[in-house]
């Protein structure tokens, strides 16, 4: 053969490859609206930066039929690519080729494209669309998820790992994803669940459609599975790119340093806290009136709302923002946003990435169902979170800081390196309306006005504790300030700490309350 004749061998295979699993195969996708695997990749990639690997990668499997198939690519494509520049690895599961179902070669290709993002510290991105193990290839599948598994942990906290739901991810398969540091979908496309419909109907009688089990309003709503939303697939690519534009490609790498803009005039931090305590405000707001361009990029945004959480940039450099929202449920802390925030914590710990608190909240969350849900097993993971975080850590209490919520959420105590407070913040062991009825309940019983004496001893403890002056003269806040002066102190405040250097006992690793 000529090598003009080799070269139009290799054309007309990688042509059959790249055509997956047909045209039938790709137009039942499309008519899901769904893009094929290899669109989703040069979609998300820089234009002309995708390197494929093991294009012709084959099955070896032999049962039920499977010597007679030929699956283009074993139904996952893989290489690597570049984002805004940066190299990444990339794996996405091609559905027109036996559903995506993952086989043992399927698998070793994944776990491969996984081993090269380690070795080479670049974020890994995983396209899910796959109906779960080959049954056809019994426990080889299944091997294939548990080395997944393995590499997914492994990788943790070294570098990022991304997974994005496209279709079906069903069975075991979802725990990959649920390995991973953030998990995207998109409406109507992404399915999630250990078991499916048909099992659940089999087992416990009931209806339930794939959407209203597992779908992308349920991981985003309801079971913090899923840590962006979009409606479609080109908003989800935007989605990952602007994410990765915070992060550092690894554990030893520094996010790449943005522009630095002042906060836009309309987010005049001076006007968007009510004067009335009772009132609430989007706390969001006062994390846009520090930041760079007013640049907030908010994580987990529809669940367990009461937390914020989410990346900003001071300065230029990625800051990770933790906040009590008192916009649902008074910013409380119960067992969801305990979870939110612990990851998110743990997360910024481990990149690299200062961590910047704003509190405004009554205390954790009363109640049966919260203790009976295990609200001091969630509610401890934030503790841990922020006493194990050795990255600069900014405090600046707003308003009320209660009880346990005061400690939990980043005091000095935890070993905030700042604490700065508002002038209306009140720390306190608990709310002045609580505390009276509590401490001057015999006094309030007694008296002949008993509204009036409990109004008074309102007042009482108000004028001693509802203020930052009790906690600042024993050093628990550094310094009192005016809201306009708040970035200017958080930027100081990140200035001095770029070389932040703290040691922690020696261990293997600590037993988080997770
Ligand atoms: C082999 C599979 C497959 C699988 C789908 N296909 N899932 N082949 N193993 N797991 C094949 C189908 O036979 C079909 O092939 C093609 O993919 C497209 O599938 P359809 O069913 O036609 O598509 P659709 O109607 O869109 O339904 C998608 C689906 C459904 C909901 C995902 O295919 C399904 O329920 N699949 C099985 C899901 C499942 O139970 N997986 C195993 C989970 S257990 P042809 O040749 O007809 O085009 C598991 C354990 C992992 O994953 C444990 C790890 C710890």
């Amino acid at each position: 053969m000529s090598s003009n004749k080799k070269v139009q061998e290799l054309k007309k295979r990688r042509k059959e490859v790249q055509q997956g699993g047909g045209e039938k195969a790709i137009q039942k996708q499309v008519a899901m609206g769904k893009m094929t695997a290899r669109e989703r990749i040069i979609k998300l990639l820089d234009k002309g930066s995708f390197n494929e690997y093991d294009m012709f990668v084959e099955h070896e499997a032999r049962d039920f039929g499977m010597d007679r198939k030929k699956l283009h690519g074993d139904g996952v494509i893989t290489g690597t690519g570049t984002i805004g520049g940066r190299p990444v690895c990339i794996f996405a599961q091609d559905f027109t080729v036996a559903g995506g179902s993952l086989g043992f070669m399927h698998a070793r290709k994944i776990t491969k494209i996984m081993d090269h993002s380690l070795k080479m510290r670049m974020p890994l991105i995983g396209i899910n669309d796959s109906g779960g193990a080959r049954i056809q290839e019994g426990v080889n599948s299944l091997a294939g998820y548990g080395e997944i598994f393995f590499r997914n942990t492994l990788a943790s906290g070294v570098i990022p790992q991304l997974s994005v739901i496209l279709g079906p991810c069903a069975g075991g398969a979802v725990y990959s994803p649920a390995l991973t540091d953030f998990v995207f979908v998109v409406d109507n496309i992404s399915k999630m669940f250990i078991t499916g419909p048909e099992v659940i109907k089999t087992v416990l009688g009931e209806d339930i459609s794939m959407e209203e089990l597992g779908g992308a309003r349920v991981h985003s709503e309801i079971t913090g599975n899923a840590h962006f939303f979009s409606e479609s697939e080109d908003e989800c690519f935007d989605q990952i790119k602007s994410l990765l534009s915070y992060l550092p490609w690894s554990n030893t790498d520094v996010p790449a340093r943005k522009e630095i803009v002042d906060p836009l005039e309309e987010f005049n931090i001076s006007e968007i806290v009510p004067a009335d305590k009772r009132q609430p405000y989007d706390v969001r707001n006062v994390i846009r009136a520090v930041t760079d361009g007013s640049d907030f990029f908010e994580i987990q945004e529809s669940w367990a709302a009461n937390m914020v959480i989410g990346f900003g940039t001071m300065n230029g450099r990625t800051i990770g923002f933790v906040a009590n929202q008192p916009l649902v449920l008074a910013g409380v802390l119960d067992v969801d946003s305990s979870d939110k925030a612990g990851r998110f914590i743990r997360y910024c710990d481990a990149f690299n990435i200062p961590i910047v608190t704003f509190v405004d909240l009554p205390g954790y969350l009363p109640g049966v169902d919260q203790e009976h849900a295990g609200v001091i097993r969630h509610g401890a993971k934030v503790l841990y979170a922020y006493s194990e975080a050795t990255v600069p850590k900014i405090t600046v209490i707003i308003r009320k800081a209660y009880g346990g919520g005061y400690i939990a959420m980043n005091s000095r105590h935890l070993r905030a390196d700042f604490v700065f407070a508002w002038p209306d913040a009140e720390v306190a062991v608990m709310g002045p309306e609580g505390a009276a009825n509590i401490i001057f309940r015999k006094e309030i019983a007694a008296a002949e006005d008993p509204d009036q004496m409990r109004a008074q001893k309102v007042q009482e403890y108000k004028e001693k504790f509802a203020n930052p002056y009790v906690a600042a003269a024993k050093g628990y806040i550094d310094s009192v300030i005016e809201p306009w002066e708040t970035r200017k102190s958080l930027l100081h405040a990140l200035d001095v700490s770029g070389e932040k250097s703290v040691g922690m006992p020696m261990k293997k690793h600590g037993i988080p309350p997770f």
